[in-house]
């Protein structure tokens, strides 16, 4: 196999005068050559628009665009691939799915978050309970940042219609088996749905498995172009549910007196659908998952881990959540501001992430404005480990 890291042209630039190191894959991942050349072959020999035209473009574009359906559809263990409907990412299909619920849900009844996630996972839901008049029930965390699941059973009870929750925080690296939640969900019929933007690359995925009835996650973050991303649904939930935006190739019939909407995936897809990115998803899901699991889960981990491991040793950091098979570190040097030791970093030509990361109730938890966070990918090496752990030795030298 071809050299991994040699794939992804990006991780040779310099910044700021220094080779890069990247470790803000939590927030997107590098692209590699084989994703950046589907885009070039696509826009220079294939562009027409799909499901529409008679001619030959239209029907190639419409039978590759369904073929990526297809390798999304494999790539997450669904059945059959109209349970996927391309979105633009794990934002807008959970903001689809929270919607679309409206209709389904009443005064009074519950969706159940929990306290470690993501603003996309907290705003569409808020936004449905004041349309409906719904009341949004938290489930706890454990002191090692874990889903506190006996917690979210005590908030279950015959109001519960959904129960929203992230199989893998972006911030504490933590992870849940989908399947805990699906099997106590069933007790009171409540709607299942998983934000898998981090879940994706943190290890195998089955829906089918999990019995989620919607599962969410983005392209980008799985080396992907930006802008497409997925949405699974159970058939039968699919069905059952409005449609999200309305216009062309949404539709069966039009008058002005009765519309009727297309079957599921189309349904959920108004709109000339953004081709070229669902094609690139293909390739980025087809390439990936032709990698040995040790490249996609255990290299990445192992570094994080040895960071961890490195800074407890070195004292003088608080870090967070015991999250030890995650790709990611997040932490804080004791006293000193989490943005001010990444701009320390950004100066040697490191990139990691600073801030809420979109989590402001999980800081709230934490107790801390802020955290660092450092996220590996398949990219990474020792290299960045040491220049990571170097750069933040220079920093508290400079800072305190
Ligand atoms: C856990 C989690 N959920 C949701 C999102 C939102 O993803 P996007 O901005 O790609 O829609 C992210 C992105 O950082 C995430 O990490």
């Amino acid at each position: 196999m071809m050299d991994l890291r040699s794939q992804f042209p990006q991780i040779d630039i310099q910044v700021r005068g220094r080779p890069l190191v990247y470790l803000d894959s939590a927030a997107t991942v590098l692209k590699p050559q084989i994703v950046i050349d589907e885009l070039t072959r696509y826009y220079s020999k294939d562009v027409a628009n799909v499901h529409r035209g008679a001619h030959w473009l239209a029907e190639n574009g419409t039978s590759q665009y369904e073929s990526a359906r297809a390798e999304v559809a494999s790539f997450l263990g669904a059945a059959d691939s109209s349970e996927i409907v391309f979105t633009r990412g794990t934002t807008e299909s959970l903001n689809l799915v929270a919607s679309s619920l409206t209709l389904q849900l009443k005064a009074g009844d519950e969706i159940v978050l929990t306290e470690l996630e993501h603003h996309s996972n907290i705003v569409p839901w808020q936004i449905l309970a004041e349309r409906v008049g719904a009341v949004i029930r938290v489930a706890r965390i454990t002191p090692g940042g874990v889903i506190d699941l006996d917690h979210m059973r005590s908030l279950l009870n015959s109001r519960t219609k959904v129960i929203s929750f992230s199989a893998c925080s972006n911030v504490l690296g933590t992870t849940i088996d989908p399947r805990l939640v699906t099997s106590m969900a069933k007790s009171v019929g409540a709607i299942v749905v998983v934000d898998a933007a981090q879940a994706v690359t943190a290890g195998p995925i089955n829906v089918v498995d999990w019995d989620a009835d919607f599962v969410a996650f983005s392209g980008h973050k799985i080396f992907a172009p930006f802008g497409i991303g997925a949405l699974y649904g159970k058939k039968a939930r699919l069905e059952a549910l409005a449609p999200y935006q309305g216009g062309g190739s949404m539709i069966d019939r039009v008058s002005f007196e009765k519309t009727t909407w297309a079957y599921v995936p189309q349904k959920f897809e108004a709109g000339t659908p953004n081709v070229g990115d669902a094609l690139a998803l293909g390739v980025a899901l087809q390439w990936y998952r032709s990698l040995p699991e040790s490249e996609r889960y255990t290299k990445a981990k192992a570094l994080a881990d040895s960071v961890r491991g490195q800074l407890s040793a070195l004292g003088g950091f608080d870090i967070y959540g015991a999250a030890e098979n995650s790709a990611l570190v997040s932490f804080n040097m004791k006293g000193i501001h989490a943005s001010d030791v990444g701009s320390i970093l950004d100066q040697q030509g490191i990139a990691v992430r600073t801030g809420h990361h979109c989590c402001q109730p999980l800081m709230q938890k934490l107790g801390v404005p802020a955290t660092i966070r450092a996220s590996f990918s398949i990219y990474n090496n020792r290299d960045d480990a040491e220049r990571l752990v170097a750069g933040l030795l220079k920093a508290r030298e400079l800072l305190s």
